[in-house]
């Protein structure tokens, strides 16, 4: 399944449409991003068209690190403290957008703060490089969709019209998580592939998440998301007939011919990077999918996530 990495050449190549307005997909260690150079806004609205995507919902810009970042937006001490230590990585902070920043007004959909992160990737910090420019990239997936974890997903989502850079799978699996940093109070936004425990560790106290429906909440929280075709039936024990079986732990006693396992060892780094690529391989040819119940802890709080708005209400 890995691909051999890109050469330099090939990444050149992509940074150079980048620069010239084009938009590509390409691999970071969450999940893959549908890139366009962050200043440019026909290039930026060309995501929005492609991923069918409304336009009150802000996107992340990519950075090579922070010194790339601090041209876009202000960061507070311990704004700086959380990406000194956890950049790059899976980890995007929201925080004051500079009034000088060379950005797309659409970019942020109006809002003063810029979500940004500095992806833990080799191809994707070599392409923003090449490019000399922030990448505004929201997942590769049509709006609402299961966000793509290889290139191959990338391909068929949006029929190869969209360029891909292939890295390989992602590591990670799950998207960043989203913290938004006002001066010294921090709001997780969003769980995601930076456990909850690590930043409350590291920060020696608790971190609230903000309400859902609330206004500080990332707009693109929405109850259904991360829909696929079939229905999802959640903190089921086993399979019903006629339901595939996602599984998490050892393999339960009522064998499904559509069966995967998260993780047989109960491991929730597993769990996540396997999520969205079996979602994927079991929406292809089930119409109900049973889901085993997941802890709640470390990224079993980002994992969950992903499955209620999976299995939400469609709307
Ligand atoms: O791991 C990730 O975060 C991936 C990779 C490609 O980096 N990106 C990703 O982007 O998940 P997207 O667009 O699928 O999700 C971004 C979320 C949305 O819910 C959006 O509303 C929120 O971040 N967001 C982006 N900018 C924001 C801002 N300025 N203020 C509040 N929320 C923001
Ligand atoms: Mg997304």
């Amino acid at each position: 399944m890995q691909q051999s990495a890109p050469d330099q050449s090939e990444i050149d190549s992509f940074a150079e449409r980048l620069r010239a307005g084009a938009v590509a997909a390409f691999p970071t260690e969450t999940v893959y991003g549908l890139g366009a150079d962050a200043g440019n806004s026909d290039a930026v609205l060309k995501i929005y068209e492609t991923k069918g995507r409304p336009r009150f919902n802000p996107l992340i810009v990519h950075c090579a690190d922070l010194a790339m970042a601090e041209e876009l937006a202000t960061f507070s001490p311990l704004a700086r403290r959380l990406a000194d230590h956890f950049w790059p990585g899976p980890l995007t902070l929201v925080v004051p957008k500079r009034r000088d920043a060379r950005l797309s007004d659409i970019v942020t959909a109006g809002l003063g703060g810029i979500g940004l992160r500095v992806p833990d990737h080799p191809v994707a910090l070599a392409l923003i490089r090449a490019a000399g420019v922030p990448l505004a990239a929201p997942s590769a997936n049509p709006s609402g969709k299961l966000s793509p974890t290889t290139a191959e997903q990338v391909r068929r989502a949006f029929a190869g019209r969209v360029p891909v850079l292939d890295g390989g799978a992602c590591t990670a699996g799950v998207e960043s998580t989203i913290l938004a940093v006002d001066g010294g109070t921090v709001t997780q936004l969003r769980a995601g592939a930076l456990a909850r425990e690590k930043i409350e560790a590291f920060l020696e106290r608790p971190v609230a998440t903000a309400p859902e429906g609330s206004p500080i909440a990332a707009p693109g929280m929405l109850a259904s998301h991360y829909a696929p075709s079939a229905l999802l039936r959640l903190n089921a024990t086993e399979p019903l007939p006629g339901e595939a079986y996602l599984a998490f732990g050892p393999a339960p006693k009522t064998a499904t011919s559509r069966l995967r396992n998260l993780s047989p060892a109960g491991d929730l780094h597993e769990a996540a990077r396997n999520l969205f690529s079996m979602l994927h391989e079991l929406d292809e040819g089930a119409a109900r999918i049973a889901v085993a119940p997941i802890p709640e802890t470390g990224l079993g709080e980002a994992i969950n996530d992903r499955l209620r708005r999976a299995a939400a209400p469609r709307r």
